[in-house]
C-alpha cells in the first residue's frame, strides 16, 4: 500500500480531490479524531467497499467545539504518526489533518463559528441530557467537512448511535445529499467496545469497564421477555460491577424515541443504550434488541 496523500489545508483538500471528481469517481468518506483503532479501520474497509475505484477521504480533527467545559479536549489523544500508517494499511488515498483555525478561521481569539447548527429535541436526550452543546458542535464540524470533502458516501460507527442518527437527520433535514452508512461496533475479545478513549483505562479500570457489554449483552438474552426484564438484567449486571459510575441505561426505538406506552408486540425492533464514567474516562455504548412477550420464568406468576 503506498502513503496517503496528506492535505492540512482546504485548499490541498480541494487539489488532492480535484481530480477525481472531474473523472466523476465516487468519494467516500470517513471522519475521525484520530487515535485510530480497528475500529476505524473497519470503517475506512466499509468506504473502500462503498466507493471501489473511487476516493477515500479521512479526516483527523480534534474538534474543539464538541467538547464542554472540563471534558477532555486537552487530554484526548493526538497521535497523527501512528494514524497516518493505519491509514496506509487500509489503503486510504487522502488524510485530511487541518489545524483548529484552518475548520474555525480566527480561531482560538474568535472562541466559535457565529453560525452553528441547531440538532434539535434528538440532541437534548442520552448524551446530549449530560453533555449540552456536544452535539452542536459535532454536527456543525460534519457540515463543514461535508463542506469541504463533499463526499458521495460517509461512514460512522454505530457505537456512537446517537451521533449516527442525528447525523442522518442532519442531511435528511437539509438535503445534504451525503449517502449514510452505519458500521456495526468493533469490540475486544471480551466484548468491551473499541474507543480512542479505553487507552485512558488502568488495567483495574479496562477489566471493570466490560460490565457496561456484559450488561448490553444480558437486557438483549432477557429482551425475550420484555422490555422491564431487560432493563432487569443490565441493571443486575451494573449493579454488581465495581468501579462503573452509571450516567444512563435507556431502552428506546431505534430512532431513540421514547418507546410506546402500549404493550409492543413481539419481535419489537429497539435499542437499549449505556453511559458510565470508569475513573474518569466516560464510555457508551449500544446494542439492538428484539423485544418479545414470552413469559419471563423470573416472575412469579399469579394464580
Ligand atoms: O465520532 C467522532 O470521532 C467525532 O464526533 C466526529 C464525527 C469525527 C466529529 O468530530
Amino acid at each position: 500500500m503506498s502513503a496517503p496523500s496528506v492535505a492540512t489545508t482546504r485548499a490541498e483538500l480541494a487539489d488532492l480531490l480535484a481530480p477525481a471528481r472531474r473523472a466523476g469517481r465516487r468519494i467516500g468518506f470517513v471522519p475521525t479524531m484520530g487515535a485510530l483503532h480497528e475500529g476505524h479501520a473497519s470503517l475506512v474497509r466499509e468506504a473502500r467497499a462503498q466507493v471501489g475505484e473511487g476516493q477515500v477521504v479521512v479526516s483527523i480533527f480534534v474538534n474543539p467545539l464538541q467538547f464542554g467545559a472540563g471534558e477532555d479536549l486537552d487530554r484526548y489523544p493526538r497521535t497523527l504518526e501512528a494514524d497516518l500508517k493505519v491509514c496506509e494499511r487500509e489503503g486510504v488515498d487522502v488524510v485530511f489533518a487541518p489545524a483548529p483555525d484552518e475548520v474555525y478561521p480566527g480561531w482560538p481569539a474568535e472562541r466559535e463559528p457565529q453560525v452553528t447548527l441547531d440538532p434539535g429535541p434528538l440532541a437534548t436526550v442520552l448524551e446530549g441530557r449530560t453533555r449540552p452543546g456536544h452535539f452542536r458542535g459535532v454536527l456543525t464540524v460534519v457540515a463543514k467537512l461535508f463542506g469541504l470533502v463533499r463526499p458521495d458516501v460517509a461512514v460512522f460507527g454505530q457505537k456512537d448511535y446517537q451521533q449516527l442518527a442525528l447525523i442522518r437527520r442532519m442531511v435528511a433535514d437539509l438535503c445534504l445529499g451525503v449517502e449514510i452508512v452505519g458500521a456495526q461496533t468493533q469490540r475486544e475479545p471480551d466484548g468491551l467496545a473499541l474507543s480512542s478513549r479505553n487507552q485512558f483505562l488502568e488495567p483495574e479500570q479496562r477489566q471493570q469497564a466490560v460490565a457496561l457489554s456484559r450488561a448490553l449483552r444480558a437486557a438483549q438474552a432477557a429482551a425475550a421477555y420484555g422490555v422491564g426484564a431487560a432493563l432487569e438484567a443490565a441493571r443486575t449486571q451494573l449493579r454488581d460491577a465495581p468501579g462503573i459510575d452509571l450516567d444512563y441505561l435507556e431502552v428506546t426505538t431505534v430512532d431513540l424515541d421514547e418507546l410506546p406506552d402500549d404493550d409492543l408486540p413481539d419481535g419489537y425492533p429497539a435499542r437499549i443504550l449505556v453511559a458510565a464514567r470508569v475513573g474518569s474516562t466516560r464510555l457508551i455504548d449500544n446494542l439492538e434488541l428484539v423485544i418479545g412477550t414470552s413469559a419471563d420464568p423470573n416472575e412469579q406468576g399469579t394464580s
